[in-house]
């Protein structure tokens, strides 16, 4: 995730600015954009009216298109690491409909075309890029479409984790990328336990879309439909080249005009039931740990060479990193980056290890990248404390929010 711009960030500035009442532009208040139909746009002869005048910004400052997009995130954006999961979708819909989803949307226009022509579905787009994301927000805000919702993430986490067994009515996917070097096959999205996640997700009857203009790609997909058992076609071929009526991109257009096939699997969800069913993944208390005893804050990280630990928590298979410790300037605050991968959820975030008075330090994930507080959050801050303890024979655990941290003395 951080090789994206926050699309959470860029609310919470927008939040921020928008608890400064003196800085945000009433309605009728135009900012750059010309005042549209019916909006007091104030006297222009010099008389005071009563109305606060209407600042319009310089030319030179541009058009303020951070405005549109801020509310447009507010609105379809969801963050959805904030939330217990699998998500509620209703909730998120604010109305109970029909559920699907199309995986690495890329410029939108299926999205937007299937969520226009069927309003009542309940529309999800799951996207990794930001630039595609941001285009999308603009577009729905600029249509007002309703029924659409989006999630900038890994689309294989997000089926995973976020969808309830059986909540999906279809699940769209167009063109993903075809990796089509051997040795990076194994980045492609179509993968045996994807299908099998997929299916699990699907309600029975429910139906995956998959299309794509790569020859190889489209056998490899066509392979491991077939070692699906939960899936079967709904064509009595496995492929179909042409849907009549299905929404087409400008991505399948200029293939087909470069004379490319496109082949499209669409397969129906069976009686079977997926091995893969989501769990439920709380958000956690932040955990934290205070120790005491500690002389010599400052060199509580000299020669550390970091920690590394797989572990399974919780059924899910859990990497922590801790790589390196970094010194606040004003000594306060030892920062600990730390890498955590749990089954595909990466999260960069780095422990905050402070000195409290008199000689205590306490433990803490800090609120850089504000982190979802996730079991491997807890074991990362856990196996700190214990990295600590190892160091600083005679501390105390004066108090632990990440379990028993036990006799470490060598
Ligand atoms: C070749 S483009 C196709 C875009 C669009 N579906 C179309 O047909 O025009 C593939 C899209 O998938 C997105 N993508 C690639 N890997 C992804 C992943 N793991 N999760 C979500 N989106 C992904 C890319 O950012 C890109 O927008």
């Amino acid at each position: 995730m951080s090789d994206f711009p926050s699309p959470i960030t860029e609310i919470e500035e927008r939040r921020k600015f928008r608890s400064e009442p003196s800085r945000l532009p009433r309605s009728g208040q135009p900012i750059g954009d010309s005042p549209g139909p019916g909006r007091y746009t104030g006297r222009r002869d010099g008389h005071d009216d009563g109305f606060p005048a209407p600042r319009f910004r310089p030319r030179h400052e541009g058009p303020p298109p951070r405005m549109t997009l801020a509310t447009a995130a507010q609105k379809y954006l969801l963050p959805w690491t904030r939330f217990d999961w699998p998500l509620d979708w209703n909730l998120h819909f604010r109305r109970a409909g029909l559920l699907r989803a199309e995986l690495g949307f890329g410029d939108g226009e299926y999205l937007e075309k299937a969520a226009l022509a069927e309003p009542k579905i309940n529309w999800v787009g799951i996207e990794v890029s930001w630039f595609s994301v941001r285009r999308i927000l603009r577009r729905l805000e600029e249509r007002g479409i309703e029924n659409v919702r989006v999630i900038q993430a890994d689309a294989a986490v997000a089926l995973e984790r976020l969808f309830p067994g059986g909540s999906l009515d279809a699940l769209v996917i167009n063109h993903s990328d075809p990796w089509p070097k051997k040795r990076h096959h194994g980045r492609r999205l179509v993968q045996d336990r994807f299908l099998a996640v997929a299916a699990g997700r699907l309600r029975p009857g429910g139906r995956v879309t998959l299309a794509t203009d790569h020859a190889d790609y489209a056998e490899w997909i066509a392979r491991a439909l077939a070692g699906s058992p939960a899936l079967q076609s709904a064509f009595p071929t496995d492929r179909v080249a042409e849907i009549p009526g299905r929404p087409s991109t400008k991505y399948e257009r200029k293939g087909r005009k470069a004379g490319a096939v496109i082949h499209i699997f669409v397969w129906e969800k069976t009686g079977e039931e997926s091995r893969w069913l989501p769990r439920e993944e709380r958000i956690l208390p932040m955990p934290n740990v205070l120790l005491e005893g500690v002389s010599q804050f400052e060199h509580l990280f000299e020669d550390w060479k970091g920690r590394e630990e797989r572990t399974v928590l919780a059924g899910i298979e859990v990497q922590v990193h801790l790589l390196g410790a970094y010194f606040r300037t004003d000594g306060s605050e030892w920062l600990v980056d730390a890498r955590v991968d749990e089954g595909g959820f990466f999260q960069n975030l780095a422990v905050s290890v402070s000195s409290r008075e008199p000689d205590r330090v306490l433990l803490k994930p800090s609120t850089v990248g504000f982190p979802r507080p996730t079991p491997g959050v807890k074991r990362a801050v856990h196996l700190l404390a214990e990295d600590i303890l190892r160091r600083c024979p005679g501390l105390r655990v004066v108090a632990t929010g990440v379990g028993e941290l036990g006799d470490l003395t060598p």
